[in-house]
């Protein structure tokens, strides 16, 4: 297998992230014997302060002509005219919209290793495995808005065509996982919401082996804390998507766990949840589990190296397993925090010592533990 593949490394502690992620792919790449040819371009703060656009022409260029795109995160920005700061993040919102990748695909799954460092209740969130399918491409996000005469808008909307195909995005994952659907939504309070709940449902009847519910969002924000295990599929907006995955990400322990994948269009998009944090860039001390667990989703989903993926997976899980953690992972009297490049060392190693057979059917998967496989997206 041949594959090019476009890594963006952005700001803050997105190059960081993205050195060991690209350590892993290659050395998956070497051990099955595929060719991976990886190329750089700047994207977020730093392409602003140097090009003057988050998103340059020359990387909108690669970005359409590769196989898979990779993100470290974006930040914020100084604008050199008047040293003021500015929000880089429109160079992703671009990107994500050039691509056509509506579907965001989020999966939070406990591994055994990370159940006690938590900062919940060990019997709250082990065996968690859920997949938040966030719409990515349209409403508040990507509604009117602006700042007229002191007052600020930002305009929440949404088609029945957008909402459907995110729906059925959402009933293909779980019809591969344990077949649950929740729609999150504000419908006691939105039109939007009104219209997304309705369409929802009309989804739904054409999976009648996927149980469906809807559920209001301060409701689900409430029970992805108090009974999380609830959950395998949920179904949102955009808005919504981006606050629930955050929270789901403190069932892992850490939002530097965290994969996704954004697909949909002809060409991947994976990205860390986590942003640029820029208080720790520099350090090395990030967690680059969720930019290597991104490389995983893209083995899946772009590539169908599903037996890849799950090696990549399992080496994590190994990783984990052996006590090991960036400061992120660290709770009080545990074994000393290793560095991102040590951690992404650890995982190489761990990789090489993985049997694919016994990788296969590892946890993680957009699929669900229980062995289900498949590139549903
Ligand atoms: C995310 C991020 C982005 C989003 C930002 C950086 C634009 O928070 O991917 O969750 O809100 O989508
Ligand atoms: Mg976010």
């Amino acid at each position: 297998m041949d594959g090019r593949i476009l890594f963006l490394p952005g700001d803050g502690i997105g190059p960081e992230v993205l050195l060991e992620a690209r350590r892993v792919l290659e050395a998956i790449g070497e051990i099955r014997g595929h060719r991976f040819e990886v190329i750089e371009a700047p994207i977020g703060g730093r392409a602003l302060e140097r090009f003057g656009d988050p998103l340059p022409d020359e990387t909108r260029a690669l970005a359409v002509e590769v196989d898979a795109v990779l993100v470290g995160a974006v930040g914020l920005a100084v604008r050199p005219a008047d040293g003021t700061q500015v929000d880089a993040s429109r160079g992703l919102l671009d990107l994500r919209q050039l691509l056509g990748n509506h579907a965001n695909i989020r999966p939070v799954s406990v591994p055994a290793a990370l159940v006690d460092r938590s900062p919940l209740r060990p019997d709250r969130v082990r065996g968690v495995d859920l997949v938040v399918v966030r719409e990515l491409l349209g409403g508040i996000y990507f509604g009117p808005g602006g700042i007229e005469d002191g007052v600020a808008f930002d305009i929440e909307m949404y088609t029945e065509a957008e909402i459907r195909r995110i729906s059925v995005a959402a009933f293909e994952i779980a019809r591969a996982r344990r077949k649950k659907v929740t729609s999150v939504d504000k419908a006691n309070v939105l039109e939007s919401s009104i219209l997304w709940r309705r369409v929802a449902e009309e989804v739904s009847r054409d999976y009648p082996d996927v149980e469906f519910s809807s559920m209001l969002v301060d409701n689900c924000a409430m029970q992805l804390i108090h009974n999380p295990r609830q959950f395998d599929v949920l179904l949102t907006n955009n808005m919504f998507g981006d606050i629930l995955s955050d929270e789901a990400a403190v069932l892992v322990g850490s939002l530097g766990m965290l994969p996704s994948a954004s697909v949909g269009g002809d060409i991947g998009l994976y990205e860390p949840v986590h942003g640029a944090a820029p208080d720790i860039a520099g350090q090395g001390i990030a967690n680059p589990l969720g930019a290597i667990l991104s490389v995983a989703m893209m083995l899946e989903l772009t590539f169908a190296l599903q037996e890849e993926a799950n090696a990549v997976r399992y080496a994590v899980n190994r990783v984990l397993e052996d006590g090991h953690g960036t400061a992120d992972l660290q709770v009080d009297g545990g074994p000393a925090p290793v560095s991102t490049a040590r951690m992404g060392e650890l995982v190489v190693d761990a990789l090489g010592r993985v049997g694919l057979a016994r990788a296969r059917g590892s946890a993680g998967s957009v699929a669900a533990t229980n062995g289900a496989g498949g590139n549903q997206c």
